[in-house]
């Protein structure tokens, strides 16, 4: 039983310690949250997961850590700063300002995007507001999503060549960096590049918890391949490989579905893109209206390597980047042919798997005595804290020092707490809310038998272990940890 709908995460998240709205001592921040003591281990275990998967597990992909802050020459050939933009409207009447995308009656049925006249279609009363129902909208304007700052102390804020942007994508940072690496990593085709980072879209419409905000992390990679590779088969097989991945997270295939991008919604560098989907809101009646992207796999041709090259050149035979001082393309050895390589991109969100992860992970159990309990059934390789240890008598100073002892020594196999903040079934609640796959009880009895109890969260059975075994048995019973890996492609 996954989560009923988000609220029920937001909830949660505060109340334990995952995740908070951000600057909340000023009133908040829209669509802003800060990660807490359990929210980025989380993270961080979502993101070791998927680059030990990806750059240690797999012999063909290296990792890099660009700058979030590129000369902006990147943003200019990218195409983002001419095509990184969102269409706005404001309803008139009820004053909200939205994307005009996203509205009823804004796409003419069965037409192609570039072939109509949005304007026209708002003007003429056929584009309903999201808010009040009202079609009294004014005309379409488009934004550019990218952050804008200025570089330098004595910058004045219109000079254009001390104008920056904080990173829309990490992929940017790849593409300008494939030389780099090839290089010096001496690769050759095919082979990736991950990285992982923070990324920043002024979007117009934030919301929903974590699945929408200006800020937020990517876990990118770009898989360069031969221009004559089976590309669209490519797209398949990681489609496939990350389906893999995230139920090797705990996510229940029945709440993942696959999204072919249609034509007329590609982005401006995309052939092809197909979204995995994560059912982020079962509450909603209309089954379509329940899922939201998790991920997309595009595939990005060679646009990028060529756009920042300085040799390409248009049907006229001018250079179509005159910036750049460098040619991305590469010299293949066993076809004797130079070309820009072609990209599949896997792009995946932190904070949507993370958010994912939750939902799915949610479940309730009623106790003896008739009391809802929740358990968060998080992955073992996922969950925050892997073990807790609870002595039964705080005020027995002997169990104190064991449980504390075995802390410590339970510290470098695996990250373990002690608590003893409260009477053992609250303990065991708290955890179990936490997602703490096993709780370790010390009691009088261990002080004679040198052994311990040990709690499972999802059967809430218990067995008896000696402490001299016990390392040894946690880590057996926390497989898959630390990952369960797909083959690779
Ligand atoms: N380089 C390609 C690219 O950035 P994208 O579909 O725009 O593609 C990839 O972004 C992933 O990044 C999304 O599938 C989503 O998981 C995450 N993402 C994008 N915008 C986001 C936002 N405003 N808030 C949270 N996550 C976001």
């Amino acid at each position: 039983m996954p989560a009923p709908n988000i609220d029920t995460i937001v909830s949660l998240a505060k109340r334990r310690g995952f995740i908070f709205p951000s600057s909340e001592v000023y009133g908040g921040l829209g669509s802003a949250w800060d990660y807490g003591p359990l929210g980025v281990e989380l993270c961080n275990n979502v993101k070791q997961s998927w680059w030990r998967w990806l750059v240690y597990e797999r012999d063909d992909v290296e990792g890099i850590d660009s700058s979030i802050i590129l000369n902006r020459l990147v943003w200019q050939y990218s195409g983002h700063e001419a095509t990184f933009h969102d269409p706005l409207v404001d309803c008139r009447e009820c004053k909200s300002r939205m994307r005009a995308d996203k509205l009823e009656g804004y796409f003419p049925e069965g037409d192609q995007r570039a072939e109509f006249d949005a304007n026209a279609r708002l003007r003429a009363g056929l584009v309903k507001c999201a808010e009040c129902g009202s079609t009294n909208l004014t005309d379409e304007r488009h934004f550019n999503m990218m952050f804008r700052t200025m570089l330098g102390a004595a910058a004045d804020e219109n000079d254009p060549s001390a104008l920056a942007y904080l990173r829309p994508e990490t992929a940017q940072g790849i593409f300008i960096n494939f030389l780099n690496v090839q290089t010096t990593m001496r690769r050759k085709i095919p082979f990736g590049i991950a990285q992982v980072g923070k990324s920043f879209r002024n979007e117009i419409t934030p919301g929903n918890f974590i699945l929408r905000t200006r800020e937020f992390e990517q876990m990118e990679m770009e898989y360069f391949v031969r221009p004559d590779a089976e590309h669209l088969k490519l797209v398949d097989e990681w489609v496939e490989l990350y389906l893999e991945w995230f139920k090797g997270l705990g996510i229940d295939a029945a709440n993942l579905k696959l999204h072919e991008v249609p034509q007329e919604e590609l982005a401006h560098y995309s052939k092809r893109t197909v979204d995995i989907m994560y059912r982020y809101f079962p509450e909603r009646p209309e089954e379509e209206r329940q899922w939201e992207e998790l991920m997309g796999i595009a595939y990005r041709t060679d646009f990028d390597l060529r756009s920042h090259s300085s040799k390409p050149t248009d049907a006229e035979g001018n250079r179509i980047n005159p910036d750049s001082t460098e040619d991305l393309s590469y010299f293949d050895e066993t076809t004797k042919q130079r070309y820009y390589p072609h990209v599949i991109e896997p792009a995946a969100g932190v904070n949507r798997t993370v958010l994912a992860v939750l939902m799915d992970a949610y479940s309730e159990k009623t106790n003896d005595k008739g009391e809802t309990r929740v358990i968060l059934k998080l992955s073992p390789q996922l969950a925050p804290i892997k073990a807790a240890i609870l002595p039964l008598a705080k005020n027995k100073p002997e169990i104190v020092g064991m449980a504390k002892a075995i802390k410590r020594s339970l510290q470098p196999v695996l990250r373990a707490v002690y608590d003893d903040t409260g009477g053992i079934g609250k303990l065991y609640a708290r955890q179990d809310e936490i997602g703490t796959p096993m709780c370790i009880t010390v009691d009088h009895q261990s002080l004679e038998d040198e052994a311990v109890t040990v709690r499972d969260r999802d059967t809430w059975e218990q067995e008896r272990v000696k402490v001299s075994d016990l390392a040894e048995h946690l880590q057996k019973r926390l497989k898959p940890y630390p990952n369960p890996l797909p083959e690779p492609v």
